[in-house]
């Protein structure tokens, strides 16, 4: 298999990825020279009975490993969930790769570089739950990864690691991709569900949770490319070792696309609980060394945060008391004089766009709180009490009452800058010069 699978990927294999070629994640514990060696061992093992379903997520739930997508879940926890529901009944598993939020391009670069432990992972989660159908949904620009992904698939049936007989045990594993057709509210796990049973791609009310209740009512297990990336590498080198590799309280690892003013921008792999500042500077600082002006620490749903937080650790918990998150794992940084209004209203008109119209706090809000903040900016002018006053309250209902994140965090980010502004004058250090236009609308 190792051999098959590492000459699918090898030279020729299709069109270039344009994601930035790094080495190969340092504990991927298939890589090269790794004393581990042989991949999908650990499926091999659960299929041969030499570790049992049970001791899977017990590792996990060891480990501490929590879901990677930005809402961190606790892994075990969802795995022995999804495997005790309606006993019996047809299961299915999806890796949720329809990666799109702005800043976000982390997973691209794991299905691109270790597409063998997101199918492993994912190989394990149905085994797992009892699921005999996987698939791999994926956002339709990922071409290149869907390619590999491919590849890697082909590769894993031809020596009967998938299939009817997935190696040798008499269990059928079979794994498929879709495409998703387009739009970021499809990200969202209950949409995706919908538009992959052929319905217009609405989320759900939750609960019930797709563990539960998933694709065509039956129990899903549904997890995000790193989180499954993460799941072989923890059964190989043990829950312990997950513990003892974050900074601190942290545990693990955590992948960062880390975006902007930097001089590097990239994907980076650090240990859970590494500084804001700690990133920006692996990722060669701020651009022309300029000062921090704010950071979004986790992607563009997440709070801004000031300069002088750059010491606040990347870690679930940290962020949260923040009043931020670690969310779809993007760092965007923006230097010192950025205009910060202009910005998060930037992130906001991505947020209408993407609205799927179903609640009316979300489609009616985030289009009104992105008219009142382009008339400010169109005019060049600040931000007065009333308009202040009408942002919190749109704010405030929008994050009560919509049903999925999209509308719980849309003006989330504009709300942080104005904190941030203490005032709102400051938030508009540099107002755009004249002639300086927004980007067309969709
Ligand atoms: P959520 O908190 O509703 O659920 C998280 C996961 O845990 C889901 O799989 C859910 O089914 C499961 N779950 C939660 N409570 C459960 C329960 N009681 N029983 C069984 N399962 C349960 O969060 P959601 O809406 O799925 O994800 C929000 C996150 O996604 C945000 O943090 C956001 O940053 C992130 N995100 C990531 C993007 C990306 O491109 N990677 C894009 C947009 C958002
Ligand atoms: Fe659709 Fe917005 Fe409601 Fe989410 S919050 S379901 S994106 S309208």
């Amino acid at each position: 298999v190792d051999t098959l699978v590492t000459a699918a990927r090898g030279g020729g294999v299709g069109p270039a990825s344009p994601v930035r070629r790094e080495e190969p994640w340092p504990n991927d514990p298939y890589s090269k020279g790794s004393e581990v060696g042989g991949r999908y061992r650990s499926l091999r093992a659960l299929l041969a009975g030499e570790i049992s379903a049970e001791s899977v997520v017990a590792t996990l739930k060891d480990s501490g490993l929590r879901g990677m997508g930005g809402a961190g879940f606790p892994t075990g926890q969802k795995w022995s969930l999804v495997a005790g529901a309606q006993p019996g009944t047809v299961k299915y598993a999806i890796c949720n790769a329809d990666e799109s939020e702005p800043g976000t391009f982390k997973d691209r670069q794991i299905l691109a570089e270790q597409p063998h432990l997101v199918l492993e992972g994912l190989l394990l989660g149905m085994a797992v739950v009892g699921a005999e159908q996987g698939w791999v949904f994926i956002r339709h620009e990922y071409g290149p990864e869907e390619h590999v992904l491919r590849e890697e698939i082909s590769a894993l049936r031809e020596a009967g690691v998938i299939g009817p007989d997935a190696y040798g045990s008499g269990r059928r594993l079979e794994l498929d991709i879709f495409v998703s057709p387009g739009g970021y509210i499809l990200g969202e796990e209950t949409a995706l569900l919908e538009c992959m049973e052929g319905h217009r791609g609405e989320p759900r009310n939750k609960p019930p949770f797709p563990g539960n209740y998933g694709l065509h009512g039956r129990p899903t297990l549904i997890n995000s490319v790193e989180t499954f990336a993460d799941v072989p590498v923890i059964l190989q080198r043990g829950a312990d070792w997950w513990q003892a590799q974050g900074i601190g309280e942290s545990v693990g690892w955590k992948f960062f696309a880390v975006s902007g003013h930097v001089t590097n921008p990239g994907v980076y792999c650090v240990p859970m609980g590494t500084t804001v500042r700690e990133l920006i500077d692996t990722a060669g600082g701020v651009l022309n060394g300029a000062p921090v002006g704010a950071v979004q620490p986790g992607g563009a749903s997440s709070n801004f945060i000031g300069p002088d937080r750059l010491d606040l650790r990347l870690d679930f918990a940290s962020l949260a008391e923040a009043g931020t998150m670690l969310g779809s794992g993007a760092l965007v940084v923006l230097a010192e004089g950025t205009d910060l209004l202009a910005a998060s209203t930037n992130v906001l008109r991505f947020f209408r766009n993407e609205s799927c119209g179903k609640c009316v706090p979300c489609r009616v809000g985030s289009t009104k709180a992105h008219t009142l903040l382009s008339g400010v900016l169109d005019s060049r002018s600040e931000l007065d009490d009333a308009g202040r006053g009408k942002i919190l309250q749109l704010e405030e209902a929008m994050r009560k009452t919509s049903i999925c994140g999209l509308g719980q965090v849309a003006l989330g980010p504009v709300v942080s800058v104005l904190g941030l502004a203490k005032g709102g004058a400051a938030a508009r250090p540099h107002p755009k010069p004249d002639g300086a236009k927004d980007q067309p609308d969709r």
